[in-house]
C-alpha cells in the first residue's frame, strides 16, 4: 500500500447510507445470529453489494461485498477505519495487536513481523512434521474418523512449542487449558458482556479462572526464557518478545506478552485447523485434484498442492468477515457516506464467490490459482491492508507440510458423498460433520 492511498480527504454532506436489509429490525437480527452465512448471501441477492444492516453486538453496520468498495475499504488509513469493535481483545485481553490502534498497532505489527516471515518460519518446519506425525500414529485405517479434531490437536501443539516455546509440564497444562478457554471466549465474544460482575457460576467467571491459571503458566515460560544462556538461539516467538525491543528502546510488558500469546492462539489455531479439516474434506471428492497432490507429494515441489490450499481458502472460506469501525464524523465509501460509529463489515465470503472473478465460484479447482496467483484485493481469506493476518504465512507453511506428510503415509479414499454441510463454531466455519475421510496408512511412505 502506497502512502498515496491512504490519505484521506475531509467528507462534507449528511449520512448517504447503502439500501437497508428488506427485512424488518428484529427478524433481520434473528436471521443473522441463526445462520450469519445464510443470511448475508440472501441480503446480498436481495440488496446488492453493499448494504445496511443492524446486528447483534456490532450495532449499526454495512455490509460490503462489492470488490471495489472492499479494496476501499482495506486501503483506507487506519486512522480513519480502526478494528471492528467489539474484537477477540475483548475475551483475551487488551494488550494484544487485535486491541491496539494508530502507533502502538504499528509498532507491534513491526515486533510480531520478523518471526512470522521467511527464514524464521523454516525453522519451524520440523516441530510441523514432528507434531503430525505424533497424530498419526494413532489414526485408524479403513474407517471413517473426523479429520477436524486431530488437525486441532496438531496446531494447537505447533503454537505451544513454536510460539510459546513451552515444553515439558507447562506444554501439557497449556494443551489442557487452552482448548477449553479459547472455545469458551470464542463463544463470549459475539455475547453481550454482563453489566455488573458475573454471578459465581457464570461463563464470565469461569473465563476469570482460567486467565489466572494462564497467567501462572505464562509466568513459569517466561522465567524459562529469561534463565536460558542461550536466550539468542531460541526461535520461539516467545523468547523474541522478551529480548526485543521496540525503537524507543522499551520493552513488551509482561500484560502484553501474557494477552499477546493468546491472541496468537486464538487466532492461529482453530482457523488453521478448520481450513485443513475443509482439505481433507474437499480432497476427498475431488478425486483427479488428490491424484495430481499424491505424484508431486513423492517429489520436493509445492505448486499444486498450495494452489489446492488457496482454492480450499477461497471455495470454503472459514473467517467470514473482516471488520472496522468508523472513527471520523462521516467516511466516504464509494458512492456512500457512514457516520462515525458504524461497522464496516467486508464478507470475505462473499468476495470468494464473486462469480465475475471466480467463474463457476462453487466448482472447487486449484487450477484456477496455477493459472493465476491469488489476487490481493479478491482473495482474501486473510483479510486486507493493515490488518491483513501477521500469520498468513506460517498458516500456509503448517497446512503445507501437514498436507505433504500425511499424503507421504496415507492414501486416502475418495467419496461421492455430498459435501459437508458448513458449521458456525463461533469464531471459524468448520465443515459440519469435522472433515470426514477414511485413509489407509502406505507399506511404504512417498519420499
Ligand atoms: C488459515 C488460517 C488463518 C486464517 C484464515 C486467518 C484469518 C485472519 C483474518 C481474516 C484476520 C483479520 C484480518 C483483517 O481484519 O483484515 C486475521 C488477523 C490476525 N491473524 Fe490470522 N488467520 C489464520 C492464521 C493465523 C495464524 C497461524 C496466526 C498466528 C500464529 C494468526 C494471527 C493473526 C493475528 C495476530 C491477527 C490480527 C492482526 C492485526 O489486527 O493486526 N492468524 N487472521
Amino acid at each position: 500500500m502506497t502512502e498515496a492511498s491512504i490519505i484521506e480527504l475531509p467528507v462534507t454532506g449528511g449520512p448517504k447510507l447503502p439500501p437497508a436489509s428488506k427485512l424488518p429490525r428484529r427478524l433481520g437480527a434473528l436471521a443473522f445470529v441463526a445462520s450469519r452465512r445464510r443470511t448475508v448471501i440472501w441480503l446480498n441477492r436481495t440488496s446488492g453489494r453493499c448494504v445496511t444492516v443492524r446486528i447483534p453486538v456490532f450495532g449499526d453496520a454495512v455490509l460490503v461485498s462489492d470488490p471495489a468498495l472492499a479494496k476501499q475499504v482495506f486501503t483506507t488509513s487506519p486512522d480513519v477505519l480502526h478494528n471492528i469493535q467489539p474484537n477477540l481483545s475483548r475475551m483475551l485481553g487488551a494488550g494484544s495487536v487485535f486491541g491496539l490502534e494508530g502507533a502502538a498497532h504499528r509498532q507491534r505489527r513491526k515486533l510480531l513481523t520478523p518471526p512470522f516471515h521467511g527464514r524464521s518460519i523454516k525453522a519451524y518446519e520440523d516441530i510441523v512434521e514432528e507434531e503430525t506425525r505424533r497424530e498419526m500414529a494413532s489414526w485408524p485405517e479403513g474407517m471413517e474418523f473426523e479429520s477436524l479434531e486431530p488437525m486441532m490437536r496438531i496446531t494447537l501443539n505447533i503454537i505451544l512449542r513454536a510460539v510459546f516455546g513451552a515444553d515439558g509440564t507447562e506444554l501439557q497444562q497449556l494443551r489442557e487449558l487452552l482448548p477449553k478457554w479459547v472455545t469458551l471466549g470464542s463463544r463470549l465474544t459475539v455475547l453481550q458482556s454482563p453489566k455488573g460482575p458475573p454471578g459465581r457460576f457464570s461463563p464470565w467467571a469461569k473465563l476469570a479462572a482460567y486467565r489466572r491459571e494462564y497467567e501462572s503458566l505464562v509466568d513459569n515460560l517466561v522465567a524459562r526464557v529469561r534463565r536460558d544462556p542461550n536466550i539468542e538461539d531460541r526461535t520461539d516467538v516467545l523468547s523474541l518478545f522478551v529480548r526485543s525491543t521496540y525503537d524507543d528502546g522499551s520493552a513488551m510488558t509482561r500484560t502484553d506478552i501474557g494477552d499477546e500469546l493468546l491472541a496468537l492462539l486464538a487466532a492461529g489455531h482453530e482457523t488453521t485447523a478448520s481450513t485443513l479439516g475443509w482439505a481433507f474434506e474437499r480432497i476427498s471428492r475431488h478425486p483427479a485434484v488428490l491424484e495430481r497432490l499424491v505424484a508431486e507429494a513423492a517429489g520436493d515441489d509445492n505448486t499444486y498442492r498450495l494452489a489446492t490450499i488457496y482454492e480450499v481458502q477461497r471455495n470454503r472460506t472459514v473467517i467470514d468477515f473482516a471488520g472496522r469501525h468508523v472513527t471520523v464524523p462521516m467516511y466516504e465509501l464509494g458512492q456512500w457516506r457512514i457516520p462515525q460509529g458504524f461497522s464496516i463489515l467486508v464478507s470475505l465470503l462473499q468476495l470468494h464467490s464473486d462469480p465475475d472473478v471466480y467463474p463457476n465460484p462453487e466448482r472447487f479447482d486449484p487450477q484456477r490459482f496455477i493459472d493465476a496467483k491469488p489476487n490481493t484485493f479478491s482473495w482474501v481469506p486473510f483479510g486486507g491492508g493493515t490488518r491483513r493476518c501477521v500469520g498468513a504465512a506460517f498458516a500456509h507453511m503448517e497446512m503445507d507440510i501437514v498436507l505433504r506428510t500425511v499424503l507421504r503415509h496415507f492414501t486416502i479414499e475418495t467419496t461421492n458423498a455430498p459435501g459437508e454441510k458448513w458449521h458456525n463454531r463461533g469464531v471459524a466455519f468448520t465443515p459440519t460433520k469435522g472433515g470426514r475421510v477414511v485413509l489407509h496408512r502406505r507399506a511404504t511412505p512417498l519420499g
